[in-house]
């Protein structure tokens, strides 16, 4: 098993009181997996990809349990086991690229970013790999692309960036958290056909995180039902979707939004 999550508790602590906001959650992700997290607002989806990804805070943040990505246990492992993981095994994407992104710094410095962090590449070698980066999420002209700033793209073609920088370390897994819900719906279908390409030809794991059950229904195979921290359902997305057994996701699928791209297709 490629990624093995046990009784993950996630614990935020403030001056006077103590929140659980992830209880328990298990799963498990083989390699090349696509598998979708839905639920409501506040239901624990993005905490549980942070803590995955390595990117809570220490601080005021408790986790226990076990996250165990291709035998290292992520959450007792060293720093520098963990860094080597972080960043270039795992990736992450999310919904706003533009908080990720610096505005001051162009595209190709930025894309470039994983390589200068994990590897010891020649800065030549780097750029080509950027601008094949650039290629591979379908950027028409990457160089121009790779010598913008950040304000001078779209939406669409700003995530697609993000992808490229993720994609650029070669992860085994991906997360992608709420990657489409900024976007208008032509375009979200378009990433989500670039994932599903990636996945295809890559065989990179997909952690997709979204409100929406269509895209999820869509890309992944399998699908987590989270609601107040906890795991409420899971299993084939074919069977959850069209035979729901609890009240909670039976709401979730009533309340998705028409949507003209995925008609008849799903749920
Ligand atoms: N930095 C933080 N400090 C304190 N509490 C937080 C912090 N981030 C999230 N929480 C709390 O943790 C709980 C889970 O939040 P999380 O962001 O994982 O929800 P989510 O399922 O991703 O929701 P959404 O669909 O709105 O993105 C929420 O109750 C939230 O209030
Ligand atoms: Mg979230």
């Amino acid at each position: 098993m490629m990624l093995k999550v046990e009784d993950l508790c996630i614990k935020i602590h403030d001056k006077n009181s103590t929140e659980t906001v992830v209880k328990d959650v298990d799963f498990t992700m083989k390699r090349g997996d696509i598998l979708g997290i839905v639920g409501e607002s506040g239901s624990g989806k993005t905490m549980s990809a942070l803590a995955i990804a390595g990117l809570l805070s220490r601080h005021n943040m408790e986790k226990s349990g076990n996250i165990i990505f291709e035998d290292i246990n992520l959450l007792n492992c060293s720093r520098k086991v963990l860094r080597k993981i972080q960043g270039s095994e795992i990736s992450m994407i999310f919904q706003e690229p533009l908080n990720s992104l610096n505005p001051i710094k162009k595209i190709g410095w930025q894309v470039e970013e994983g390589l200068k962090i994990h590897t010891t590449m020649e800065r030549l070698e780097r750029k080509e790999r950027a601008l094949n980066a650039l290629k591979d999420v379908e950027l028409d002209n990457p160089e121009a692309v790779y010598n913008s700033y950040p304000h001078e793209l779209s939406g669409g073609m700003r995530q697609r960036v993000m992808i490229a920088s993720a994609m650029i370390v070669s992860p085994k897994l991906l997360i992608a958290d709420e990657p489409t819900t900024a976007l208008d719906v032509t375009i979200q279908a378009q990433i989500v056909e670039l994932l599903k390409k990636i996945n295809k030809e890559r065989g990179t794991a997909i952690l997709f995180i979204s409100h929406d059950l269509s895209l999820v229904n869509t890309l992944c195979e399998n699908v987590l039902v989270m609601k107040d921290g906890l795991v409420v359902e899971s299993g084939k997305c074919a069977d959850i979707f069209d035979n729901p057994r609890e009240a909670y996701t039976k709401g979730l699928i009533e309340a998705i939004p028409h949507n003209p791209f995925y008609d008849g297709k799903v749920i």
